[in-house]
């Protein structure tokens, strides 16, 4: 099959991924084999490229947005059969053993293992998966290339949005909008919650007007109308954090998304941090996954994404890095 292979890792524009031939997976006991059709480029596979993030094993697949047709079944595989839809987000596996698998946790899982990264991904035109942590796609009438992105950014800010504790008629804050913010504001508006955006460039300003936020701008500029029940940050921005939590009323919630920061500083406790929380976005659990799938769905949510081609795929990284996509979301058809 043909796969993009990353052996070592170097800049991207060092074009450190190869596209090659190599031999098809097949499905173990308890996988299945999915012959991807789709798989949307996210930000992560960059700082795994590159190496900001380990490389865990050489040759590894990249890709965590991925959608594909079910095509050959392992032993003892029980919830999909063949020509079935499924997704493949960043969780990968879990052990299913430990304290946080067993209490409905299994984003903290120490085994946890993420596609693209510890396992091959969907930047080839097969892979396999553990049938139990493919998510049913059967249902939905989105198109496959739709919901690719819906994997990692959709999920993630569903996971995020969920971790705010917002309610109807909560005013929830969202700092910069990027991808992921688009899915918070959709399904927050869904709810009932109204969604202030701060972010700084024009483009994401004009992006979170038309997608109906309440208010938007540059909080570090200008100065949000009303006080916020809980907000969300999704740059690895440490400096926006005390910023979010002034404008966060007592008893309310901070969102940390990113896996990464620059320094946090929080200067004022009384003020800006007592009686407030910080939660952190901590990988992603398979129940929000599934509850997000069907809302999207419901939402006919529509995100902007462009399609390349698989032999694309090193020249959209380099894109992506340069901020020169056309589109919020870029989608690679594998096949
Ligand atoms: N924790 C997890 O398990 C997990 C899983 C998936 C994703 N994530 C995280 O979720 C986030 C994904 O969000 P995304 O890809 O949609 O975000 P993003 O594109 O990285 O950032 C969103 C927007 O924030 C603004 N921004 C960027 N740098 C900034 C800075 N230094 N100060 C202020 N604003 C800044 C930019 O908009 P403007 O230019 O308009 O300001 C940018 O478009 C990432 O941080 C990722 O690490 C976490
Ligand atoms: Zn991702
Ligand atoms: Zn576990």
């Amino acid at each position: 099959m043909k796969a993009w292979l990353l052996e070592s890792q170097d800049k991207i524009e060092n074009r450190p991924l190869r596209l090659a031939e190599v031999p098809e997976p097949h499905a173990s006991r308890g996988e299945i084999r999915i012959k991807n059709l789709f798989c949307g480029v996210c930000r992560t596979d960059l700082h795994i490229a590159e190496g900001d993030l380990d490389l865990k094993r050489s040759p590894v697949i990249l890709g965590h947005e991925v959608v594909g047709i079910v095509d050959e079944l392992g032993e003892g595989v029980m919830n999909h059969k063949k020509g079935d839809m499924v997704g493949v987000s960043w969780l990968n596996s879990t052990c299913g053993r430990c304290k946080y698998c067993t209490s409905g946790r299994e984003n903290y899982c120490p085994e946890f293992k993420a596609t693209g990264w510890d396992a091959d991904g969907g930047y080839a035109e097969y892979m396999v998966i553990k049938e139990q942590f493919a998510l049913s796609l059967r249902d939905m009438h989105l198109e496959p290339e739709i919901i690719a992105p819906l994997m990692c950014p959709g999920i993630a800010g569903y996971c995020s949005l969920v971790l705010t504790g917002a309610k109807k008629g909560d005013r929830l804050g969202i700092f910069g909008f990027g991808p992921t913010a688009y899915y918070v504001l959709e399904v927050a508006k869904y709810l009932g919650i109204e969604v202030y955006v701060s972010t700084r460039s024009e483009k994401n300003i004009q992006a979170a007007r038309l997608s109906g936020a309440s208010w938007v701008a540059d909080a570090t500029k200008e100065t949000m109308p009303n006080s916020l029940d809980s907000a969300i940050i999704f740059p690895p921005a440490g400096n926006l954090v005390e910023l979010a939590l002034a404008s966060i009323e007592r008893g309310g919630t901070l969102v940390l998304a990113p896996v990464s920061s620059s320094e946090i500083v929080i200067n004022d406790y009384s003020k800006n941090l007592w009686g407030k929380d910080i939660k952190t976005l901590y990988n992603v659990n398979r129940k929000d996954a599934t509850a997000f799938l069907e809302i999207a769905d419901r939402l006919n949510l529509k995100p902007s994404i462009k399609v390349y081609p698989l032999e694309d795929l090193c020249d959209v990284l380099i894109a992506a890095k340069k901020g020169e996509l056309e589109t919020q979301n870029a989608v690679i058809r594998v096949a």
